[in-house]
């Protein structure tokens, strides 16, 4: 969620099957972008059902709706249904909701050019990064963060591209580890290749301003 970097699920799945364990995962960044039919990390490394016993996303994301969702066998779900106390005690998604999202996951399923669009973004990004000498992580995926190290410094770059009409959130400890605070960008198939052509026109004009910046430079 904060590095966009993509664990080794296949590394993961068979190590557990050696230990007779089950593997869990929170796929919420990864349906969408992820699959070559946008069905995640699982679908990505063509793993199934008997890699990865529980899988649980939100819709809040790649959905751009709300709510969550846990997938799994039958016995599982029915077991969830039964016992699970905080889905038991909570009101059930109201059905406009439940439409707004069925519509998503059609979406997702049909219209690669969401993806392609996205990739495209995502290599045009990283390219142009590098060339301006920003530090980014080794992130395949829409999260690509730009490491600053030092909060007072993210938080300078982000207000800075924020008066340039840019919202690019910095992430600070504890949501990170201390010394890696980072701007989050965060791309979406909703954006177009001109806007992040604005995006790097305005990093490339922030970053020297820095403070500390040209010092460390010199
Ligand atoms: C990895 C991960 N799991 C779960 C969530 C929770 O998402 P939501 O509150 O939309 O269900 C988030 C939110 O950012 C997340 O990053």
């Amino acid at each position: 969620s904060m590095d966009g970097d993509l664990a080794d699920l296949p590394s993961l799945c068979a190590e557990a099957r050696r230990a007779k364990a089950w593997v869990m995962v929170d796929d919420a960044h990864g349906f969408g972008p992820l699959g070559a039919t946008g069905g995640g990390i699982v679908e990505h490394f063509g793993l199934g059902m008997d890699d990865v016993q529980v899988l649980v996303g939100t819709l809040g994301k790649a959905f751009g709706t709300a709510g969550a969702f846990v997938a799994g066998s039958e016995e599982l779900i029915e077991t969830l249904v039964q016992f699970a106390r905080p889905y038991i005690y909570t009101t059930s998604q109201p059905p406009a909701l439940a439409c707004a999202t069925l519509k998503s996951l059609e979406l997702l399923r049909s219209e690669h050019w969401r993806r392609e669009h996205l990739n495209a973004l995502i290599k045009r990004f990283r390219q142009g990064a590098q060339a301006i000498g920003l530090e980014l992580m080794d992130s395949a995926t829409p999260i690509q963060p730009i490491l600053i190290g030092d909060s007072g410094r993210a938080l300078q770059l982000s207000q800075m591209l924020r008066e340039r009409g840019l919202l690019v959130t910095a992430i600070r400890p504890p949501t990170v580890p201390s010394g890696s605070a980072r701007l989050r960008v965060t791309l979406s198939a909703a954006h177009s290749l001109a806007q992040l052509e604005l995006l790097l026109e305005a990093l490339a004009e922030c970053w020297p301003l820095l403070a500390g910046e040209a010092a460390a430079r010199a």
